[in-house]
């Protein structure tokens, strides 16, 4: 039986929401006062839609209240306003509900609208789930091709090399034989880097969505990788309850892994912090080290053929951010990042 939590100021003498709903049968009904008192029910029960009045009293309008539903708990919303009333109707589509009813209506409209908005959300769910199903047959098919391509060839290789060098030492040519040995030793060490790059990234991309978990995996992956750097990490409320449209949260990891990947290689720093915030509609995003630091201003590591800063300022781009990168020799490196928010998905 769906839960509908139905939300009003209540006046004495009218009959309410609630009355029309309690009609409805075959639902569990709860009643809110207030936003505040509605937010508290939603963090309890989760409800499966809230029935809202946009006049309601106390410091959180009905339109506010179904902006906070949604972002913090996934919760849709109905919302129902006096065709008199003075609020816009770009402010009720602004907090996207579920449906609407104008008021006066019959208990029979209000049905109606329940009714639509939780069709529409079971429709929903049901299109996550077949999307989860595919994403995951894709990503099945995408390891079997990542282990064919890493593992079988290395170990072809490795079988290929490792008869040539047994003939190589039956022949007593013992040089020979170690040049081959040193090819399998380098080709397995490639191979294990690539697969524990593959590993980082599934931790990733499980998470791709959830910013905030996204930026854990990256620091475990930090932390697997064994270095002597203590990671702290301090991600702000608001990151931990955001949702990013999967570009951007994919994009924003990739430049965190790639920033703690140089910490790992390059800065031989002691301690390393991750800070997440939001601020006035910007993600912001910083990563210091205590480490060694370097000139920022050189060109040449292009030239050398290392091209991680500069795909770290392309991905920064890719999603109208702004990436900076301050260092010099013996002072460390801070690489901090601001990404506007206007491109926020909607939750769910
Ligand atoms: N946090 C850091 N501390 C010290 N030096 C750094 C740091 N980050 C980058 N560097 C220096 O800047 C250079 C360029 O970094 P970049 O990420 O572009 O290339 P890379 O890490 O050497 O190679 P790759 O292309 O695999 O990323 C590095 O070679 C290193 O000398
Ligand atoms: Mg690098």
């Amino acid at each position: 039986m769906p839960r509908i939590l139905v939300v009003e100021a209540g006046k004495p003498d009218s009959r309410g929401l609630l009355d029309a709903v309690a009609g409805i049968g075959q639902a569990v009904v709860a009643e809110a006062r207030s936003g505040r008192e509605a937010l508290q029910y939603a963090a309890r029960s989760r409800p499966d839609l809230a029935l809202v009045n946009v006049e309601l009293a106390g410091d959180m309008n009905g339109i506010e209240l179904a902006q906070h539903l949604r972002i913090m708990y996934d919760v849709p919303v109905v919302l129902v306003t006096e065709r008199s009333s003075p609020v816009r109707l770009e402010q009720i589509a602004s907090v996207a509900p579920y449906n609407c009813v104008l008021k006066p209506c019959t208990d029979y409209e209000i049905h109606l609208a329940i009714h639509v908005a939780l069709q529409r959300r079971r429709l929903e769910h049901e299109q996550i789930q077949q999307q989860c199903a595919k994403a995951a047959v894709q990503e099945r098919e995408r390891l079997a091709a990542e282990l064919h391509d890493n593992v079988c060839q290395l170990l072809g290789f490795v079988k290929l090399q490792a008869f040539s060098a047994r003939e190589l030492l039956a022949g007593g040519d013992t040089a020979g034989a170690d040049m081959l040995l040193q090819r399998i030793i380098d080709s397995a060490q490639q191979t294990q880097a690539e697969i524990r790059q593959e590993i980082r990234d599934l931790y990733v991309r499980v998470a791709a969505k959830d910013l905030a978990a996204a930026l854990q995996a990256c620091a475990r992956g930090f932390e697997i990788d064994g270095t002597n750097a203590k990671l702290s990490v301090v991600l702000t409320p608001a990151v931990e309850q955001v949702t990013l449209d999967p570009q951007t949260s994919l994009q924003l990891t990739r430049i965190v892994q790639e920033a703690l990947a140089n910490v790992r290689k390059h800065a031989q720093a002691q301690h390393v912090t991750m800070h997440f915030d939001i601020v006035d509609g910007n993600l912001t995003g910083l990563i210091e080290d205590d480490g060694c630091g370097f000139d920022e201003q050189s060109m040449e590591w292009i030239a050398r053929g290392h091209f991680g800063l500069q795909i770290m300022r392309e991905r920064a781009r890719s999603i109208d951010g702004q990436l900076n990168v301050v260092s010099s020799p013996g002072h460390g490196t801070r690489i901090s990042i601001v990404v506007p928010l206007d491109k926020e998905a909607p939750a769910g």
